[in-house]
């Protein structure tokens, strides 16, 4: 992967001076994106040290899909409960359902425990689904929620998804809030247009951001090799941000965590991490091996960079 590097120089604070996003050459929007995203990105060179935009602690989440036997989950529990993890991250993993009990009570208190799936209110008579109920009876702390593959291969639409988002929260439960676009609609260069409606799908129900992280997962790079750019990651990251400061507050913009999601892998995650905007990842396949996901998790070192 390429980045385009600018000469640093030293400060002392809280924030990178020179994010090489502001002088790379966008190569995925038409005009009036790029022209948004510099207007977006008039941040002054001021302060740095920590390359992160966002207040919130650095965030990486394992997506485990519907993948996995109790062997493999044992093993892979097992890998986890000896990683040696940065202390400054936080750490969830999202088992399918039928294991999500067993693996909450053997992983280590370090790493919470996630499900990839939620219903839209208490439970009852709903074939087949699992109530936030049940889930925070077995100790589950967050829930995956518009993920791509619920969005495309299932077909939840924003209106449900919504309704998922804003019970989970109410109940307790915090939210990793997928949104994304297609390849054509990124080719159509409505990337910022699909994101900004499945977000505002989100903001107009949830009560509140406190328990929010917002994962920005390109669908064309989900499970595909084709990771983004940092480039192109950091771009979509940056006007996310942005939107949320001009349509929740700006201390929602600050705190809320925007990850990235789509092949993550242990050698791609450190340059990604670098982005002012990426404040941690939400990984599939990599998040199966537990050596790997430990490598991710422990890429936010690659944040800290001195400034
Ligand atoms: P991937 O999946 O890392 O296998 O691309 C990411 C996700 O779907 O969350």
């Amino acid at each position: 992967m390429e980045t385009v590097a600018t000469p640093c120089p030293r400060f002392s604070g809280l924030r990178r001076s020179c994010p090489t996003f502001h002088n790379a050459p966008s190569q995925s929007f038409p005009p009036h994106i790029n022209s948004l995203l510099r207007l977006s990105s008039s941040r002054k060179p001021s302060r740095a040290v920590v390359a992160m935009a966002g207040s919130g602690k650095f965030f990486v989440g394992g997506n485990w899909k519907c993948n996995g036997t109790k062997d493999s989950i044992t093993k892979l529990v097992s890998d986890l409960n000896s990683a040696k993890l940065e202390s400054d991250v936080d750490v969830v993993v999202s088992p399918p359902f039928v294991y999500l009990d067993m693996v909450s009570s053997s992983l280590t208190d370090r790493i919470e425990v996630s499900a990839q799936n939620s219903w839209i209110g208490k439970g009852g008579a709903f074939t087949g689904e699992i109530s936030v109920e049940q889930l925070k009876d077995i100790g589950c702390k967050w829930v995956i929620l518009g993920h791509s593959e619920r969005r495309h291969v299932i077909g939840e639409d924003d209106q449900f998804i919504g309704k998922k988002a804003a019970y989970a929260l109410n109940e307790g439960l915090g939210v990793i809030a997928c949104i994304g676009e297609l390849l054509e609609e990124r080719e159509a260069g409505k990337t910022f247009d699909v994101c900004f409606q499945q977000l505002k799908a989100f903001a107009d129900v949830v009560p509140s951001w406190d328990n929010i992280v917002i994962a920005y997962e390109p669908v064309w790079a989900i499970g595909t090799g084709k990771v983004a750019t940092p480039q192109q990651a950091q771009e979509v990251h940056l006007a996310v941000r942005d939107w949320l400061k001009k349509n929740v507050s700006e201390e929602v913009a600050s705190k809320t965590r925007i990850i990235y999601g789509g092949s993550v892998n242990g050698s791609n995650c450190s340059e990604l991490a670098k982005q002012e905007d990426i404040d941690g990842f939400l990984v599939g396949g990599a998040s199966l091996k537990g050596p790997e996901f430990a490598t991710i998790v422990n890429s936010v070192t690659s944040k800290k960079v001195a400034a």
